[in-house]
């Protein structure tokens, strides 16, 4: 079965052609980074627009990658939610056109879910039950994963979403938009021991909290300016990124120990973060556990995870009629 696949939700103009889940064919990406750049953070009508305008070269080339046809398709899958709503209105309502004029089953997906299914890409072997650590720009969540389409959270952020930390630690430090990446490079050349910043408690211990330790990056590099001392820079990357990632692990880890996890994964654009990537692999290892993670390029936004996804929802009979909407927000759990 072959999908034509959408994603729209934030900077990423995506499309992809996926077969039977978990063959990518064809996955084409038109990044608006460069742009959005210029204004420290993604501005949602300029993004919106530049769906607008991308869109349909976006999916004719991922059409003639995969040296296919609309009419070769079986179903037209689009991510409808959460995300910036003026972005999804984009993907969803090109979708419904298509679906419409070649007579295809319409599949919504959740974002967060596509994320997930990355996995499914990059680890052919890969089944449901698993816990899955969803971090990405908007979202920091645990994730029961109990069949493809069942999915319950147990943990999530009370403040702001890891990637969200990252980026805005980054830009306090100097580094342009989508900060996460620079941080991940700089942390290499630094001492993580230089600084000491708090690990944040929770009430709930598998929720997460980043708002006070991005201040404490945020006030240090304050103090240290109005007493006109150097800031290493190198340095407060890694101990920021260190931080997060020890509570991010710590956390994730407790919550597959306490549930009886043996097997758990990593999804979202964060899970591109290197530090994190060994320190679960090492924790698994350590706890006797298998740890799954796609590859890099699978881990920030895509539209072959949204395909792959999509066959699952499919298969589930998860489809929609032409009055589909898109979500800004939207449970995870939730159809
Ligand atoms: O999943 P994603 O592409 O978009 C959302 O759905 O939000 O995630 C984007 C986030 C950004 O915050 C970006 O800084 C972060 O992923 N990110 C990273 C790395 N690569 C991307 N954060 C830390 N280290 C990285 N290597
Ligand atoms: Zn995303």
């Amino acid at each position: 079965m072959k999908i034509l696949s959408i994603e729209s939700s934030c900077d990423e103009t995506a499309a992809a052609v996926v077969e039977d889940g978990r063959t990518v064919l064809s996955s084409v990406i038109a990044t608006q980074i460069d742009e959005h750049k210029l204004y420290g953070g993604v501005v949602p009508e300029i993004a919106s627009r530049r769906h607008c305008e991308n869109i349909t070269g976006v999916i004719k080339e991922a059409l003639d990658k995969a040296g296919a046809q609309l009419s070769d398709m079986d179903a037209v899958a689009v991510t409808n939610a959460p995300g910036l709503i003026g972005a999804l209105l984009v993907g969803v309502s090109f979708a419904k056109g298509l679906a419409m004029s070649a007579g295809l089953p319409l599949v919504p997906v959740h974002h967060i879910k596509g994320h997930i299914a990355a996995n499914y890409i990059t680890h052919k072997e890969l089944e449901p039950p698993y816990l899955c650590l969803v971090v990405s720009g908007g979202h920091t969540h645990i994730v029961k994963v109990e069949s493809y389409t069942e999915l319950e959270t147990v943990g999530k952020t009370v403040d702001d979403a890891a990637g969200e930390a990252f980026d805005k630690a980054a830009r306090a430090l100097g580094f342009p938009y989508p900060g996460g990446v620079y941080i991940d490079r700089a942390a290499k050349q630094g001492d993580p021991s230089k600084y000491k910043l708090p690990i944040p408690n929770t009430q709930n211990p598998y929720d997460f909290s980043f708002s006070g330790l991005k201040t404490a990056v945020i006030n240090l590099i304050h103090n240290a300016r109005q007493k006109g001392e150097e800031v290493d820079v190198n340095s407060l990357a890694a101990c920021f990124q260190q931080t997060a990632v020890t509570m991010l692990k710590n956390k994730f880890i407790a919550a597959a120990n306490d549930l009886g996890y043996k097997k758990i994964a990593l999804a979202g654009g964060v899970a591109a973060n290197s530090a994190l990537r060994s320190a679960l692999a090492q924790a698994a290892d350590e706890n006797g556990m298998s740890f799954y993670v796609p590859e890099l390029s699978l881990c920030t936004d895509n539209a072959a995870m949204i395909g792959c996804q999509g066959y699952y929802e499919y298969l589930a009979g998860n489809t929609a009629d032409m009055s589909l909407n898109a979500f800004a927000t939207k449970k995870l759990h939730m159809l």
